[in-house]
């Protein structure tokens, strides 16, 4: 890392979620002297490009630091000598999510953009691009880091450790930080104080024990939590139906937000089925508060990063993407929770293969911390799904259909193999003109 201040690149940076990037490089920029920071975007972006640019120089300006932005739509130009990157792109935009998220539903099924058939698409579209920017990186700034924020975040982090030569990747997600700052506040206390040990897959992760101040507390606050009242511990887009009290004390973890496509299935269709007629399905909701969204920022008196955007689902990404950079930087040696390769942490799941753990963050990168196996009574849907994930992420380097549709009917959200099969014809003639890798065998 050059000692003259560091250079970070993000792509896809004219996402809505940008501010919270800069807002968190301002607020770090003591410990963390970021000089250039290069935001990319493709030419269909360049007008949300400039939108985000012009707010970011203007906080930069409010801030008083010396950090200097720069926008482009060449990403080999902006890769050169980076320190650190940063992927938050859309291939496809909402356009894309709106039919990963509408196709299944017609056939009663949900499709959910990172776990279900939406997210099995979301991962085909995905991974070809990520992999290029591996091999740019290879090329253009071998030492960098890659953080990844795309989703399915856990999909893109198995594919590049299997089918890239380039290995300095971990993938965030903010479930984890969510959740322990939930807790924090549901029990009045600092989420410094609040430990949680965080083990499984992104979007599939559990809290095995949490800690107050050191002390385990996780029976005590699954006691308080099983009031069959909504938990307080959901996300913006997945509703907070409340779990079944001796369900939750059965199970005596935690489980994250996500876990409600697998463990209360129909409801969570019925609130889909029922939010899709009423209001459109996510990707339309969002849509819109991004439309409000760029609207605000254009405002040339705004330079802070409105509260209008904790209206999105992934509140405090960029906030974990800054600490992560953070530490990697300043060698911490705190815990932070990743999603990196798993080396045996996680005894129950494959050893090469990406998971969600927490890790001790150095300067080369997160080191996982061993639980041993998962509890039984969840280990079996953590490996369907890394299955899942790893036949999609083969299916997407390869464009093989049979892997794809196995992949689409092992998915537990999916009821059979015909079904799969339909959905999976219908997506993938939808997404056409992103999946050059299908398209190219059957013409
Ligand atoms: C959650 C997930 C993110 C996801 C986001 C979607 O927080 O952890 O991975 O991107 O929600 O939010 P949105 O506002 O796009 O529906």
């Amino acid at each position: 890392m050059s000692g003259a201040g560091l250079k970070i690149v993000t792509i896809g940076g004219g996402s809505s979620y940008t501010p919270e990037l800069i807002e968190g490089f301002i607020k770090r920029y003591e410990d963390l002297p970021v000089k250039e920071l290069w935001l990319v975007d493709i030419e269909e972006g360049a007008g949300k490009l400039k939108i985000i640019g012009d707010l970011a120089k203007r906080m930069v300006k409010k801030a008083g630091v010396q950090l200097e932005i720069h926008l482009t739509l060449n990403r080999e130009e902006a890769l050169k000598g980076a320190d650190f990157v940063t992927t938050q792109f859309r291939v496809g935009f909402l356009e894309a999510r709106a039919k990963d998220e509408r196709i299944p539903l017609k056939y009663g099924v949900i499709g959910q953009e990172t776990n279900g058939p939406g997210g099995l698409f979301k991962a085909l579209r995905t991974i070809p691009v990520i992999l290029q920017i591996a091999e740019e990186m290879e090329r253009l700034c071998p030492d960098a880091w890659l953080i990844n924020f795309t989703n399915p975040a856990g999909i893109v982090t198995e594919a590049v450790l299997r089918y890239s030569h380039f290995k300095k990747v971990i993938g965030l997600c903010n479930i984890p930080i969510g959740m322990k700052m939930k807790i924090a506040s549901f029990l009045g206390e600092s989420p410094e104080d609040i430990q949680i040990d965080f083990a499984g897959l992104n979007h599939m992760v559990f809290g095995l024990n949490v800690y107050r101040k050191g002390e385990n507390i996780t029976k005590d606050l699954i006691e308080m939590k099983s009031g069959g009242e909504e938990s307080g511990m959901s996300v913006k887009n997945i509703e907070d139906i409340p779990w079944e009290p001796e369900f939750l004390k059965g199970l005596g973890i935690f489980p994250c937000p996500y876990h409600r496509y697998y463990y209360q299935t129909s409801k969570m269709l019925e609130e889909e089925m029922k939010a899709s007629k009423e209001k459109g399905v996510r990707a339309e909701v969002v849509k819109q508060i991004e439309e409000e969204l760029f609207k605000e920022y254009q405002n040339v008196s705004l330079d802070v990063k409105p509260p209008q955007l904790e209206k999105r689902g992934g509140a405090y990404y960029s906030d974990a993407a800054c600490s992560l950079i953070d530490s990697i930087y300043n060698n911490r040696g705190d815990v932070q929770t990743v999603n990196t390769k798993n080396n045996g942490a996680i005894s129950s799941l494959p050893r090469d293969s990406a998971v969600e753990i927490n890790c001790i963050i150095t300067k080369d990168g997160p080191k996982p911390i061993a639980i041993g196996d998962l509890p039984v009574s969840v280990r079996g849907l953590v490996q369907q799904i890394k299955s899942f994930e790893r036949l999609t992420a083969e299916a997407a380097t390869t464009g093989d259909y049979q892997t794809a549709l196995v992949a689409m009917t092992i998915n537990p959200l999916v009821p059979s193999d015909t079904l799969a099969k339909v959905i999976l014809d219908e997506m993938l003639e939808a997404h056409k003109e992103y999946l050059p890798q299908f398209h190219r065998k059957v013409n």
